[in-house]
């Protein structure tokens, strides 16, 4: 399907997205869209892709490199976990496309864009958190490769470079990790860790 794309860089822009994932997203999930000066405070530069017809939004993906468990285990005093993750792993925080025009391939697209800009900084790994009961998104996001946990599982990662086993929990028992390898492929351990 013909659409435009955009980079959204600006703090208007950012407005726009917030807006679109506000009317499109079932629920407000995950790490919310901020200004760029806490993404520069924060040291974590997020990525928000659009598309639109005619100007006018119609699909919309946000990510950047994990804040979350970036800032907890660098305010614990960890930073050399915290700089694994936040160089090794990308995640999606919001995608979403309007109703009238989903199953057109661009939820796929969108998430492929989020894709590219993980792997061309150097990430290892794409995850999300997706909601189980929301029908239709484990499908999706197994059409497009990505390995999905049972709900409430943790996602375990062996960061070998400096030996460290990171449990990425989440509290909303219905809700599943999904990820994706990026490059040639970790190795998974025998107890299921998956080795950066
Ligand atoms: C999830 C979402 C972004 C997918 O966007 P989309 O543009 O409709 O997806 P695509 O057209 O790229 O789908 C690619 C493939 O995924 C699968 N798929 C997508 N939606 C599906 C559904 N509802 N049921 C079953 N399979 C589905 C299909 O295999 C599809 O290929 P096909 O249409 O050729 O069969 C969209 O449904 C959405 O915005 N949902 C509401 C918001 C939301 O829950 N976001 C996820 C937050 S984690």
């Amino acid at each position: 399907m013909a659409f435009q794309k955009a980079v959204l860089t600006d703090d208007l822009d950012r407005e726009r997205a917030r807006a679109f994932f506000a009317e499109h997203l079932p629920q407000e999930s995950g790490w919310r869209i901020s200004d760029s000066r806490v993404d520069k405070e924060l040291q974590i530069p997020s990525v928000i892709l659009m598309a639109l017809e005619d100007d006018r939004p119609i699909g919309c993906a946000f990510g950047s490199n994990d804040p979350e468990d970036v800032l907890h285990w660098r305010a614990a005093g960890h930073a050399e976990l915290a700089q694994a993750i936040s160089r090794r792993l990308f995640m999606v925080h919001q995608l979403a496309v309007a109703a009238t025009h989903r199953r057109l391939g661009l939820g796929a697209h969108l998430l492929g864009g989020l894709e590219l800009h993980a792997r061309q900084s150097g990430a290892d790994l794409i995850v999300l958190i997706f909601d189980t009961t929301a029908p239709g998104l484990d499908c999706f996001y197994r059409s497009q490769s990505c390995e999905i946990l049972e709900p409430g599982q943790a996602l375990v990662i062996e960061f070998s470079e400096i030996k460290r086993l990171c449990h990425f929990r989440q509290r909303k028992v219905r809700y599943s990790w999904a990820y994706k390898f990026l490059g040639t492929g970790p190795e998974m351990s025998h107890d299921g860790a998956i080795c950066l």
